[in-house]
């Protein structure tokens, strides 16, 4: 068994200049697949419910949903950071209802930290939750639980009185005990100016490479969608035109009845 990542290695591949490499997963086989390629930390994203679940915000993602995936992905894990998103009005209300609510993630979900999105407005909470053992990744620029505020899914900070707020949000959750910041969708040089102003990592999606890791969703990635991904996707490959091409030989060898032979129905156990 590889030695499992742990909170503060994060911090430490910063300090020794090493890029940190983190996905999205929400189910045990693909957790137990990204861990055997190396990631260092599995995010259960909220975006589970875009991905996953058919929605088309991440709004509607409830802490039992979240609960369901983390432990699911926890299972699947060995060696990878779990971290879960804590949902929307998880955490908003007060800290002791976000205490409550995300040591469920880590309690049942088998997490090992929590994210939640937000500056200067949920520090008072990222302190309470680090403050009981629970440590806390932020999320800044682009934030999905506010899309309606935002009106639509758009880049962020690209005034400079943005950029100067973003700068600040970071700093304020790093004062607060925050370990690592994903920053979404903001302009390179604005994502490059917070990483060189805090200790802890930055983790960027669509935020240009000067942030100390990347995160991206793994079905992006993986080409599990037949739809548009961002523009800032690399995709490594194209699995929904593999899962279509199998599904369809399967359908044709059923109708031709050359799916089962013989063969295959008596030596047909399952193994585990
Ligand atoms: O929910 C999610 O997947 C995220 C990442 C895109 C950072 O928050």
């Amino acid at each position: 068994m590889q030695t499992p990542v742990r909170v503060p290695d994060l911090k430490e591949r910063k300090r020794r200049g090493e890029k940190i490499a983190m996905l999205t997963a929400y189910d045990a086989t693909m957790a137990r697949l990204l861990d055997r390629a190396g990631v260092d930390a599995l995010l259960v994203g909220d975006s589970v419910g875009m991905v996953m679940l058919g929605h088309d915000t991440t709004i509607p993602v409830t802490l039992d949903d979240m609960v369901h995936h983390t432990k699911a992905v926890s299972r699947g894990t060995e060696r990878a950071l779990v971290v879960a998103d804590m949902p929307f009005l998880t955490y908003q209300i007060s800290a002791s209802e976000a205490v409550r609510n995300a040591g469920r993630l880590i309690q049942e979900g088998g997490a090992a930290a929590v994210k939640l999105e937000g500056g200067r407005e949920v520090v008072d909470v990222v302190k309470r939750l680090v403050d009981v053992g629970i440590p806390v990744m932020g999320h800044l620029g682009l934030l999905p639980q506010s899309v309606h505020k935002a009106g639509g899914f758009r880049r962020q900070a690209t005034q400079p009185e943005e950029a100067d707020r973003l700068i600040a949000d970071a700093h304020a959750l790093e004062e607060a005990g925050a370990f690592a910041i994903v920053i979404e969708s903001v302009p390179h040089d604005v994502a490059r100016l917070a990483t060189a102003h805090v200790a802890i990592p930055t983790i960027g999606i669509g935020a240009g490479p000067d942030c100390d890791g990347q995160i991206l969703v793994s079905h992006d990635i993986l080409g599990l969608f037949d739809g548009p991904v961002p523009p800032f996707v690399q995709q490594y490959a194209k699995l929904a035109d593999t899962i279509v091409a199998a599904g369809r030989a399967y359908v044709d060898d059923v109708r031709a009845a050359r799916y089962p032979k013989s063969r295959q129905e008596i030596a047909g156990t399952r193994t585990p």
